[in-house]
């Protein structure tokens, strides 16, 4: 235990966490240079082709310092916002942190929330400036935003590169010597920390586990505490960085179990392995506060017959995704899907990505939408997610939304377009902090429906992805929003209802209502399509008969018949039109429920 150290690389996207983790494999022989692919640690084809880290990566290295052996156990975490809970949970499996700043970028946004992370776990915070090999880095600049930053002298700062491997292996000799060895009671009774898992359909779960205290071998019988579950292990062993089988973890180290557990829901990260004779006698670890779902969107399979692999898919996909989280859901158009809570667009994004590829899944996902806090007239509250939940408008008292505190960090060159887009945002202004002379940090409340419809993606777009972003929700506010209905040919069809601000219904309305009328097939009779607010049509199209071309065989000038003919093509049509028997296809819902 005196040698085992524990820690893990933080940085804002992109600055080179996955790269510098490339390096320390290679100097400490864990991978050999021939075998070695760029950002290694990212596994999933999905972070190979976007080039982000999506999952934390554990692995375990050997390396000799002053005559000794040691073993460094490393977390690799992603950088994006919405990927925040796997940071958190990597943190607390640790000691200490390299916090990883890009020399061309300096502080970003996500760099300030992951170091106000790593402070609240206590960690020893190793501060290195990366990629100095570029003719765009700005050393001397990131040095002072540093030092201002972490209240520190500049020669306590790393400055590396992840690339060539320039001052790395000083760099991991700092961690030896900086980074304090885990604490634990090796006699205690077990105590495994479960911060990460998967499947595997031989050995069952597999819980990525820190051991706190004790030890545990091979075919002992375990007890999860939480879900009250027991099992006999199957395998340990230590991440090389592939899944290695050995005969024993122990105190201090990180390593996974594999359960037997078949069952994906009974192993929970957060929740404590013991061994079955202690379970009575030990308390469970604190393990982590839930993350709260920020959006909610339906999933629904393209094809009815995949509901069953969906559900097997979405219990193993947790496995490995634990913020995610799903329920199921029954709408009369669509059949039955599953209603699901995500950490923001991109959190959506992957997990559908992941389904459709990991699983061979073709899906359908609607536009996510926030939480919506509802007080009745009885004055009490309910939250809501979906606009077929919404309750009659006269038993509604007040109506919140959530609303989310976003930190923009800017260099003042881009303070004019990143004004202009918070003022289209309706966002409020709270506080300016100074980073050097050269960079901003905007703190603003924004509504989060408004971050999750592209605020993201324009300030990034707007600034040549020179600012960046974090946001926390902070609380609800009071909102005016009603609930649109489409009626096509009067009646009301409930899948297609929305959730919007009451002076952006007229919008709204017009989108929708044009795109139906591209996606909706003609029928034989003209057929209105209307949204509607309480009770009064705010957008309205038109969609032309199928004129079929009765008088078409008829030559020649028998006007009656033709009179006649049409007469009785239109009486057809309106009988058609009184049984209200508009052909929706399922594909029309799909479609729209795309956005
Ligand atoms: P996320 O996990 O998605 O947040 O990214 P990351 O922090 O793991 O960054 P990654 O290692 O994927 O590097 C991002 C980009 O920067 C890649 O194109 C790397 O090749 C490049 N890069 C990383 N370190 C260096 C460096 O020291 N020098 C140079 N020139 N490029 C680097």
């Amino acid at each position: 235990m005196k040698h085992t150290r524990n820690f893990c690389i933080i940085a804002h996207i992109d600055h080179g966490k996955s790269t510098l983790a490339d390096r320390l494999l290679e100097i400490t022989g864990t991978i050999s240079k021939d075998k070695m692919m760029p950002q290694y640690l990212d596994s999933m084809e999905l972070e190979r082709e976007k080039g982000i880290t999506i999952k934390m990566a554990p692995a375990r290295m050997n390396y000799n310092f002053q005559g000794k052996d040691y073993v460094l156990n490393l977390i690799d975490t992603p950088g994006h916002v919405d990927f925040s809970y796997e940071v958190s949970r990597s943190l607390e499996a640790v000691e200490g942190a390299v916090l990883l700043i890009d020399a061309t970028k300096g502080i970003q946004a996500q760099t300030i929330a992951n170091l106000d992370l790593a402070r609240k776990q206590k960690l020893v915070i190793i501060p290195v400036i990366n990629k100095i090999d570029m003719p765009a880095a700005q050393v001397e600049k990131t040095k002072k935003e540093l030092v201002q930053l972490l209240n520190i002298s500049e020669e306590e700062i790393f400055c590396i590169s992840g690339k060539t491997g320039e001052n790395v292996k000083e760099l991991l000799e700092a961690v030896i010597t900086k980074v304090p060895p885990p604490q634990g009671d090796e006699q205690a009774p077990l105590r495994a920390l479960i911060f990460d898992s998967k499947f595997d359909s031989f050995k069952g779960v597999i819980a990525f586990v820190r051991i706190i205290d004790g030890n545990i071998k091979n075919a002992e019988r375990i007890s999860l505490l939480a879900t009250k579950t027991d099992s006999e292990v199957k395998e340990v062993g230590f991440f090389l960085p592939d899944l290695t089988a050995k005969t024993i973890l122990q105190t201090g180290e990180i390593g996974y179990i594999a359960t037997g557990i078949k069952e994906p829901g009974k192993v929970r990260v957060g929740d404590t392995i013991t061994l079955q004779n202690f379970k009575t006698q030990i308390s469970p670890l604190p393990g982590y506060t839930e993350p709260k779902p920020m959006v909610f969107a339906s999933l629904y399979p393209e094809f009815a017959e995949d509901y069953e692999s969906l559900k097997e898919a979405l219990g193993k996909l947790k496995l490995t995704d634990a913020a995610f989280v799903y329920e199921p859901e029954m709408r009369e158009a669509l059949g039955r899907g599953f209603r699901c809570g995500f950490l923001g667009n991109l959190h959506t994004e992957i997990v559908s990505e992941r389904l459709k590829r990991e699983f061979g899944l073709e899906l359908v996902i609607s536009t996510p939408s926030v939480i919506y806090k509802i007080t009745n007239q009885r004055d009490q509250e309910f939250f809501i997610n979906s606009a077929q939940d919404f309750p009659d408008p006269s038993t509604i008292k007040q109506i919140e939304e959530p609303w989310a505190k976003v930190e923009i960090m800017v260099p003042i060159t881009y303070l004019g377009p990143v004004a202009e887009i918070l003022k289209s945002f309706d966002a409020r202004y709270l506080e300016t902090q100074y980073y050097g002379l050269e960079k901003q940090l905007l703190i603003y409340e924004i509504p989060l429906r408004e971050m999750m419809a592209g605020f993201y993606e324009k300030i990034k777009s707007q600034t040549q992805g020179f600012a960046s972003i974090n946001y926390e929700v902070v609380g609800h506010l009071p909102a005016d929003l009603v609930k649109m209905e489409i009626l096509i040919a009067g009646k009301k069809e409930e899948a297609f209802s929305k959730i919007v601000p009451r002076d952006k219904a007229f919008q709204e309305g017009k989108n929708i209502t044009q795109k139906l009328k591209e996606v909706l097939p003609t029928q034989m009779f003209a057929v209105a399509i209307q949204a509607v607010v309480g009770g009064k049509v705010i957008a309205r199209e038109t969609l032309s008969a199928k004129r079929k071309d009765v008088i078409a065989p008829l030559y020649g000038g028998d006007y009656t018949r033709k009179k006649k003919l049409l007469e009785k093509q239109k009486k057809g049509k309106k009988e058609l039109k009184e049984r209200g028997e508009v052909n929706i296809p399922p594909k029309v819902f799909l479609e729209v429920l795309k956005g």
